[in-house]
């Protein structure tokens, strides 16, 4: 089993615990990786290419992926100044040290990270949310901090995510470590665009490789809420036409969810090769994991 690096903006419904069922169906060899949809990046950050095209719509996942990036080049800078903001809000920090009081602990057993953290959590977005040239690294502690960790912006573009019941621990320190390391070494293009005008943009060649994961029309979350049938008609005609020109692409989906089947999905892959993916898939909305089908659907041979 390969190890696989986690990305620290812990994405709903990040891939990072199916990447080694994933990259069994990838090819062996991938010149340029795109990934039209490429939401926290835990895919790109555990596949070896010689170039990265990756694009996302939502623009502020973009900008903190590109913050994030910029970062690498002086973590230790980034960690200094990660440390100064917690501190200066009061937030708690388990990553360095247990500020919470023991009589908090005793009475919110199960929620006393919340309970420390919302009015200093409440203090920093509204500092965000009020300044005009924005901090990403406030941002990315809001996300950190934040309820399940979304990245959750109102019409306004405010930021308007509650208190999470978590804090910067051990596990956010190392992803970003990791981040970090592993972005070092790699050719990266982000950009922000709709998935279409993205691969409409791109030359492709041979040995090169899509990766797509797109919101499931099926499903429920965030992001599902940019995406209807029409995107999925069209992204699936987008496919078969790379398919006509031998391009090498893989889909991740759910067919199956909760008593509904996606039936354009189903109908259209009988013409490609279906691998079913034990998934870890738990919604948002519901803990439960009933009659949930995850593929990963492919033209491509290994
Ligand atoms: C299922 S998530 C991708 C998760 C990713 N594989 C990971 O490991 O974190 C789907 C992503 O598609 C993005 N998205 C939704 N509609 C889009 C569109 N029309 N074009 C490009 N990206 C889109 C969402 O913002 C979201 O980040």
């Amino acid at each position: 089993m390969k190890k696989v690096i986690r990305s620290p903006l812990f994405y709903m419904g990040d891939k990072y615990k199916l990447i080694n069922q994933l990259i069994n169906f990838f090819p062996k060899k991938i010149n340029n990786f795109y990934e039209p949809f490429v939401g926290g990046g835990s895919v790109f950050l555990n596949i070896k290419a010689k170039k990265y095209y990756l694009n996302d719509l939502d623009k502020n996942l973009i900008l903190l992926h590109n913050f994030l990036i910029s970062s690498s080049n002086n973590s230790k800078k980034f960690f200094r100044d990660l440390e100064k903001v917690i501190t200066h809000y009061r937030l708690s920090r388990s990553f360095l040290e247990d500020i919470v009081p023991r009589s908090l602990k005793n009475k919110y057993k199960k929620t006393y990270y919340a309970k420390f953290n919302k009015e200093s959590y409440t203090q920093l977005k509204n500092d965000f949310n009020n300044s005009k040239k924005k901090d990403y690294l406030k941002l990315y502690i809001l996300l950190i901090y934040g309820f399940n960790r979304i990245l959750r912006f109102n019409l306004k573009n405010e930021f308007n995510l509650p208190v999470g019941n978590v804090d910067l621990n051990k596990n956010t320190e190392k992803a970003l470590n990791d981040y970090f390391i592993a972005i070092k070494n790699k050719k990266i293009n982000f950009s922000n665009s709709t998935y279409s005008n993205f691969l409409k943009k791109m030359n492709f060649s041979k040995n090169d490789f899509i990766y797509c994961d797109p919101p499931y029309l099926i499903t429920s979350g965030e992001y599902n809420k940019f995406w209807n049938e029409s995107d999925e008609i069209e992204l699936l005609s987008i496919l078969d036409n790379l398919n006509k020109k031998k391009i090498k692409w893989a889909l991740s989906n759910v067919t199956e969810y909760r008593g509904k089947k996606n039936n354009i999905l189903l109908d259209w892959s009988k013409k490609y090769k279906v691998n079913k993916i034990k998934s870890n898939y738990i919604s948002f909305n519901d803990n439960s994991i009933k009659n949930f089908k995850e593929v990963l659907i492919t033209n491509a041979t290994r």
